[in-house]
């Protein structure tokens, strides 16, 4: 059965993109199958990948899709990157949120309904737009498994408490069983100052000993590779230290 992660954090600039890229570069290089799929309608994950034109694409794309499940197979749309696959965002999913909803139907489990019964794939890693909306509530229950991306700092701290709200949410609306596999403080540079110091303590005295926490540090040779379109685990990707916790990352979340 087809695994399904979701990276999620309704915070903008928490890497949830460059650690969907490095999560999904890290199961492909295990030499699992995998597909990241791409649910932030700005498309950076697309684009980093290198598909700016099916980020502009006509019909049929991905908004069509979740817009119209029945009506499309999301793997006519799928992508083929050097290391993994991709279902690809599209501009017209800006619209999504509002035609959603406006819809009233089953609003919130659009992606449930695209990835039913697709079963190519070992493992699917999705990541997240930076909102509590609709779009993200897609994410969190067609995966029920996530990795939550923070950062050192106090406003994600604020940020992670209004999002475990929002999960608790779900699991009543829906019945839905979330889990968190885990936190990944990312971007984090050292020497850390005080605010920084506090804030991992915080995440650890919260989630060590149910889930792990993973510090992946700010490395430059980290954002050369996702401006490359890649992960650290690329073939032509320079050698980075960190490529160690996405691999562990990966084989907690698929073993
Ligand atoms: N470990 C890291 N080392 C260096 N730069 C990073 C790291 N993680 C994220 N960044 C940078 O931080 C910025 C925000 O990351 P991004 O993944 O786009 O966040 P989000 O998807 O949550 O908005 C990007 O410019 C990215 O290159
Ligand atoms: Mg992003």
């Amino acid at each position: 059965m087809t695994k399904r992660i979701g990276i999620t954090n309704q915070k903008g600039g928490v890497s949830k993109t460059t650690n969907t890229i490095n999560v999904a570069g890290g199961l492909a290089d295990r030499g699992l199958d995998v597909l990241a799929i791409d649910m932030d309608p700005q498309g950076y994950l697309t684009h980093r990948l290198g598909f700016k034109e099916a980020y502009k694409a006509d019909s049929p794309n991905f908004a069509d899709a979740l817009n119209s499940p029945s009506d499309y197979d999301i793997r006519n749309l799928v992508v083929t990157h050097d290391e993994y696959d991709l279902l690809p965002a599209n501009i017209d999913m800006f619209h999504l949120e509002q035609e959603l909803i406006g819809s009233g139907m089953r609003p919130r489990l659009r992606l449930s309904d695209v990835l039913e019964s697709v079963d190519d794939w070992d493992v699917m890693v999705i990541d997240s737009p930076p909102s509590l909306g609709p779009l993200n509530d897609n994410v969190v229950l067609a995966a029920e498994n996530l990795l939550v991306p923070v950062e050192a700092d106090e406003s994600s701290q604020l940020a992670l408490t209004h999002l475990l709200r929002q999960l608790d949410t779900l699991e009543d609306n829906y019945g839905a069983a979330i889990d968190i596999l885990g936190v990944i403080v990312s971007n984090v540079s050292y020497p850390l100052d005080n605010e920084q110091q506090s804030s991992i303590d915080w995440y650890e005295d919260r989630f060590e000993g149910r889930v792990p926490v993973w510090i992946i540090r700010s490395r430059a040779a980290l954002k050369r590779a996702v401006k490359s379109g890649g992960s650290v685990f690329a073939d032509d990707a320079e050698d980075v230290d960190m490529a160690a916790v996405y691999a562990e990352i990966g084989e907690e979340v698929a073993p």
